[in-house]
């Protein structure tokens, strides 16, 4: 018999996009893969050698299938009407303007790319949402599908994705699970039962959760949230430790080893960072309010009104130790990612604490293996959304960051003569950096600000180091 070849198409070639698409390519050679996006630069990038996100084990994974049965396109018209799956994982956004501003998502990109589908599609399909979207944004889209479908049928699924930056290709390796979300119909249940045979190639049964579609979605966000909670609580602990003598580490680890908490996940942090926690604990707040629970909304929402304390009590804690003054001192800043092994920098913890830092007038040299030049300064720059308060706060002039801020390409240049050093992404590398060396070439007082206890403070304080790390006794 001869099996017609399934045909995929994902819309959005970002951290998401890429790295799902060339996994289930990897796995899955029967299947036909294409990658689209609007921004032909990062289609260029996903075709060339330098591809345009880091993350570990990526470059081989693409290499492997690129050509064979994985392909990135531009040419989105051609690839939807071709496929007999449509993956949308475009960005969805914290809208910044007009109702919901600054909590809820951004759909925009969301429903140009279900109009375009509408618009192209001659054959039925499958729409997939990969991107992270409100519950009920299936029905938003199967309005817009159906409303313009021209007799063709379309079957909304929910498969959202639940990889980490960093370790994305493991995680999707061997996922803890995935979660497919459908309608309750005869023809959901064999859009589901598609998608499943997609992911079954590689990845075992009772790991593929099939629900329906508001639990799927709900259940991303709830993730998320609970991911987020965790580090907020053991975030709030630590400022406790550091008022009583305890130490947040040991603290974690003999709460972690309660089997129903677990180990993971309980890093003391300057605070969590990246595209999606913030985002999405706000979207979920906004759901709340507009389903008339603000208890729940007031609950959830404390999980970033901590990380927003935890990065403003990093700086006020570097400028008090250094004599209540850092103008015009040199603070080098040890990583801007927003974790380690990836270049990513949005939502950083480390953009707040440059911006404080750089209010109290600070020259800061940053040193990042993975992130460049043109991307701190842009972040810098770059208007930040006050949730709380929906305004754009003030962020640092370009030519103050130009003035104020310089890039180093390793640590020991970074830290030469400077007064502080503070440690904002907890890159391997930088737990076995030489710290005799560093201090020889330092101000004194030197100071270190350890915001990811990744450095042993005894020992550098035997070196002649003033230390602070999170959590942990003075
Ligand atoms: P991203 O910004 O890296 O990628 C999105 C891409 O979509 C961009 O390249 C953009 O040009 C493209 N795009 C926008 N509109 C388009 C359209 N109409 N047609 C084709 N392409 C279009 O975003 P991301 O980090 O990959 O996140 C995507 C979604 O996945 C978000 O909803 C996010 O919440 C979710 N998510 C992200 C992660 C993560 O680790 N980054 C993990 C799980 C879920
Ligand atoms: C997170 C989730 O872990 C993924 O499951 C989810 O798919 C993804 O969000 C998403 O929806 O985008 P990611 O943001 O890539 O993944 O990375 P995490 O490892 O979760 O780290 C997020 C932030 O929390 C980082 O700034 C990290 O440094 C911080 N963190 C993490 C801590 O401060 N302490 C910890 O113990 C763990």
């Amino acid at each position: 018999v001869l099996v017609k070849m399934v045909k995929i198409c994902c819309l959005g070639a970002g951290y998401v996009g890429g790295p799902t698409m060339a996994v289930i390519a990897l796995k899955c050679p029967d299947v036909e893969v294409v990658v689209v996006d609007i921004t032909s630069a990062r289609i260029n990038a996903w075709n060339s050698e330098q591809l345009p996100i880091y993350e570990p084990g990526l470059d081989d994974v693409v290499k492997e299938s690129r050509g064979r049965n994985l392909f990135f396109s531009t040419d989105i018209e051609k690839h939807i009407g071709e496929a007999d799956i449509v993956f949308v994982s475009v960005n969805t956004p914290t809208k910044t303007q007009g109702l919901g501003a600054g909590k809820a998502a951004d759909l925009t990109y969301w429903e140009s790319a279900a109009r375009m589908i509408a618009d192209v599609a001659k054959s039925d399909k499958i729409v997939v949402e990969k991107s992270t979207v409100p519950v009920k944004t299936a029905e938003a889209i199967e309005k817009i599908l159906i409303h313009n479908s021209k007799g063709i049928n379309f079957q909304i699924l929910s498969n959202p994705e639940f990889l980490a930056e960093g370790t994305a290709i493991q995680d999707l390796f061997n996922p803890d699970r995935v979660l497919i979300g459908g309608r309750d119909t005869p023809e959901g249940k064999k859009a589901v039962q598609t998608l499943k045979e997609v992911y079954a190639h590689w990845v075992p049964e009772d790991r593929i959760l099939t629900t329906n579609l508001w639990s799927a979605e709900l259940s991303k966000l709830a993730a998320n949230a609970f991911l987020a909670q965790r580090i907020s609580s053991v975030n709030a602990i630590s400022a406790l430790c550091e008022a009583t003598g305890a130490n947040v580490s040991e603290v974690a680890y003999a709460v972690g080893k309660d089997a129903r908490i677990g180990p993971k996940f309980l890093n003391a942090s300057i605070g969590f960072g990246g595209s999606c926690f913030q985002k999405d604990i706000l979207n979920l707040v906004y759901i709340c309010e507009c389903n008339g629970l603000p208890e729940v909304a007031q609950y959830w929402k404390s999980v970033i009104q901590i990380n927003d304390y935890q990065k403003s009590r990093f700086v006020n804690r570097i400028v008090s130790s250094m004599f209540n003054t850092v103008a015009n001192k040199k603070i080098a800043m040890l990583g801007f990612a927003f974790k380690k092994d990836t270049g990513d920098t949005r939502e950083t913890p480390a953009i707040d604490v440059c911006n404080g830092l750089l209010g109290d007038k600070a020259n800061i040299c940053i040193y990042d293996p993975q992130v460049t030049q043109d991307q701190i300064e842009r972040d810098l720059a770059m208007n930040k959304f006050d949730w709380d308060h929906p305004t754009h706060l003030q962020p640092t002039s370009p030519m103050a960051v130009k003035k104020q801020v310089t890039v180093s390409s390793d640590a020991y240049s970074a830290t030469k003569d400077a007064h502080g050093v503070c440690i904002v992404t907890e890159w391997d590398e930088f737990k076995t950096l030489d710290f005799t060396r560093i201090y020889e070439g330092m101000q004194k007082p030197a100071f270190v600000f350890d915001g990811r206890n990744v450095v042993n403070p005894e020992k550098l304080r035997q070196i002649g180091f003033i230390v602070y790390s999170i959590g942990k006794p003075l």
